[in-house]
């Protein structure tokens, strides 16, 4: 082989590099369009005034006001998963149905505790580190 055909040939792999991933890049929009975009300001209107934040805090934090709850700040299940967990809530969390809170106002919940810090790595509080 020539020095000439490697060249040509490493080109062709980048391109096909570079098809694959704009490929990836629209499978990736397109899903992000059909998941529902929340608003996180009005999500932490309905937050307070839905009142999980009697019991998860206003931040999300959790802790044991009312009962020992979870943190809820920066939650690691899909937005599906959430909405139907609240339809259908175990233990001594109440349920909402769709009437006391629609799909809408939970994707906006949603979108509220996702824009949370959450908790911090103990590094990032200084007084920890003396
Ligand atoms: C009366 C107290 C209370 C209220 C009000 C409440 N929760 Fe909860 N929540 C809990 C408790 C307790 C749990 C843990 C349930 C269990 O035992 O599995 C929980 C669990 C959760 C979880 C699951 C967390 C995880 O990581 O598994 C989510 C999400 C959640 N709550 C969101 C909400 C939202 C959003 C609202 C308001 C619409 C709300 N909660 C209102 C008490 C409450």
């Amino acid at each position: 082989m020539t020095h000439h055909t490697k060249y040509l040939r490493s080109i062709a792999t980048v391109a096909v590099i570079a098809a694959a991933c704009v490929a990836v890049g629209f499978a990736v929009a397109a899903r992000a369009q059909t998941a529902p975009q929340g608003d996180p300001t009005k999500g932490k209107k309905v937050y307070l005034a839905v009142g999980c934040f009697e019991c998860h805090g206003r931040a999300g934090q959790g802790g044991a006001m009312n009962y020992p709850t979870p943190s809820i700040a920066k939650l690691e299940m899909p937005v599906e998963s959430f909405v139907s967990f609240l339809r259908d809530a175990p233990n001594d969390m109440p349920a909402y149905t769709a009437n006391v809170l629609s799909d809408s106002d939970a994707a906006d919940i949603f979108a509220f505790l996702q824009s949370l810090p959450g908790r911090r790595p103990a590094k990032d509080f200084p007084l920890l580190n003396n």
